[in-house]
């Protein structure tokens, strides 16, 4: 797990997108599974302003959402496809139907969520998955206890998670309940996993996502199983982290070898070679 820890959230939504933007410069037709809530709002802001002044193309990447609440329409203003299209969708050149979000208002979920298992693997699969956590742990709407391989599914939302996101909406009891989301097993099905953490309400997630035993009382703590996992977080999500210096030092030595700059890492010239 590759943990980057930057000053503020401005500078964590820069370096996310950075990751997203290098996807899809190398690999413009890739798979892009992205998150709502307020976590990656800032990541959404920096890949508009690149698609606008760097010219950053979006014209053949297709995209599947992790997760939607149940009985609210795609016009909901408070449904996930409205979030997307509000912060992402309608400021670049994505075609519509190359966007992917879980029906809410299916009747047979079942169904629908095989569907959309479906439609990730005939797209060739996820090759970046953009994450936020929640207060209790959770990756997508996977709460506490969710099982470590599940899959996309139909999800009762704790009442932490309930409370966390009343404030999206005017009145507190028009949160629903329930969610279709993508399960764990899914999540660690994409070739990268890019999870981002903003403020001190994280900071505890964080320390048991990055630090704690995998568990599924912390959905999170399965991306220890994944192999190509890099946490973003500012200085207050990181700071109950016990290996911080360490995480630092990796970080550093990194920097040093994306920039070539071997000769300061002690690779090559070595003194006793013959
Ligand atoms: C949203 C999602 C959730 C959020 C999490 C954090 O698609 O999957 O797991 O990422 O609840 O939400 P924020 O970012 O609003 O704190």
């Amino acid at each position: 797990m590759r943990v980057i820890i930057e000053r503020d959230g401005e500078a964590v939504s820069r370096r996310a997108a950075y990751f997203i933007a290098r996807l899809i410069r190398r690999k413009p037709a890739c798979v892009l599974g992205l998150a709502t809530g307020s976590s990656p709002v800032g990541t959404y802001q920096e890949l508009i302003r690149l698609h606008r002044e760097d010219g950053l193309d979006f014209s053949r990447v297709t995209t599947f959402n992790l997760d939607e609440y149940v009985g609210l329409s795609p016009a909901h203003p408070q449904s996930y496809r409205a979030f997307m299209q509000e912060q992402l969708f309608k400021h670049v050149n994505l075609p519509p139907n190359q966007t992917h979000v879980p029906d809410g208002r299916a009747l047979d979920f079942e169904t629908a969520s095989r569907e959309y298992e479906l439609r990730i693997r005939e797209s060739g699969g996820i090759d970046l998955q953009l994450l936020g956590i929640g207060t209790d742990g959770h990756i997508a709407f996977n709460e506490p206890g969710s099982s470590l391989g599940s899959r996309t599914r139909l999800k009762s939302l704790t009442s932490e998670t309930i409370r966390d996101n009343a404030r999206f909406f005017s009145n507190p009891d028009q949160v629903p309940r329930l969610a279709i989301t993508m399960g764990v097993g899914t999540i660690l099905e994409a070739r990268r996993c890019l999870l981002v953490a903003i403020g001190a309400n994280k900071a505890q997630a964080i320390r048991e996502t990055i630090e704690g035993p995998v568990t599924s009382q912390i959905t999170a703590s399965a991306l220890q199983l994944h192999r190509d996992v890099i946490v973003v977080v500012d200085e207050e999500a990181a700071s109950q982290l016990a290996r911080r210096s360490y995480y630092e030092e990796v970080e550093r030595s990194q920097q040093l070898l994306e920039s070539g700059n071997y000769s300061a890492l002690g690779i090559g010239g070595f003194a006793h070679d013959s």
